[in-house]
């Protein structure tokens, strides 16, 4: 597990390094933009959708500068739905990653903005030919991170969690798929498209994806329960005081640790196929399941 860290904070200094050079910078009226965009993806996200694509771009053996400028955008993406969901319209959450939230810091037009302009950012970088020499590749990223990101993906699950149309699990579940599941997703599409990976290896790995997205999303619901406002760095019980239906409201705290616990098994199992080139990817899993922030 020692181990496991160590690879999960060198994910994040490698991929807060690479952001710091990619984001923008300004000196005119608008640098209020670019502080706010670089205060939200800067800051001390734990970065495992990176950790995820890293890990498995080591696995094909893929260029590690490839890899890491798709996190980037992937991140970028990651960032900007914290900055939307944290708005007063929305969650009216004051605080993330352990300091204000964007629209605390500086104000709601400029959180807005900021999310805005973070995710045309995303599809500046992946676009870019230094993310991959093949123009063919570099649109399945665009492609693959859109689709994630959008009405079929975050965005269409960020809908539903906030008109609460879902008061069943089946409900529940397709809400985090789209709202949590696509984007994690995504930390393995973005490195299976660049790997030419084959059909076998890449079902393999998105079953394992939605069962870690599902397992995911289930802890985030248990933490919000029962978890730190001081350790996760943002409030917690604001599920309950919002009255919004998810894995622990409906099933209750222990029903969802059960859950978890099968979901422990059947997610490193999906990683049978890849032998001991999965070894930090299955430790992933105990890792995420017992994150505590
Ligand atoms: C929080 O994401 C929102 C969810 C999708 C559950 P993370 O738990 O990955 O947040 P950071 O990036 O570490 O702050
Ligand atoms: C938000 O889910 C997931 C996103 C798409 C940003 P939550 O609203 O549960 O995330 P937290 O608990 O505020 O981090
Ligand atoms: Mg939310
Ligand atoms: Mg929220
Ligand atoms: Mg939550």
């Amino acid at each position: 597990m020692m181990d496991l860290s160590r690879r999960v904070a060198e994910a994040a200094d490698l991929v807060t390094v690479a952001l710091d050079e990619l984001l923008p910078r300004a000196d005119g009226p608008e640098s209020r933009l670019t502080e706010a965009m670089r205060y939200a993806a800067l800051g001390p996200g734990k970065r495992l959708r990176t950790f995820f694509a890293l890990e498995t771009g080591r696995m094909f053996d893929l260029d590690e500068r490839h890899v890491l400028r798709a996190a980037c955008a992937l991140e970028c993406i990651h960032a900007y739905s914290l900055v939307h969901d944290d708005l007063p319209c929305m969650d009216d959450d004051d605080v993330r990653r352990g300091r204000p939230t964007v629209h605390k810091a500086y104000d709601e037009m400029t959180a807005v903005l900021a999310g805005d302009a973070l995710q045309t950012c995303a599809f500046e970088i992946l676009a870019h030919p230094d993310t991959h020499p093949d123009g063919g590749v570099r649109a399945e990223l665009v492609v693959r991170l859109a689709s994630a990101a959008g009405a079929r993906g975050m965005v269409g699950g960020q809908m539903i969690d906030m008109l609460g149309v879902r008061d069943d699990l089946g409900g529940v579940a397709r809400m985090q798929r789209l709202k949590t599941g696509a984007l994690i997703a995504c930390a393995f599409e973005l490195p299976l498209a660049l790997a030419h990976a084959q059909d076998g290896e890449r079902h393999a790995l998105m079953a394992f994806a939605h069962d870690l997205g599902l397992g995911y999303q289930i802890v985030d619901d248990l933490l919000d329960a029962q978890g730190d406002a001081g350790e996760l760095g943002k409030a917690v019980g604001k599920d309950v005081a919002r009255g919004k239906a998810n894995f622990v409201t409906l099933l209750g705290i222990d029903a969802a640790r059960e859950r978890l616990e099968l979901l422990r098994t059947q997610t490193k199992s999906h990683l049978d196929p890849f032998g001991p080139r999965a070894e930090f990817l299955r430790a992933s899993v105990d890792f995420v399941l017992e994150r505590r922030q």
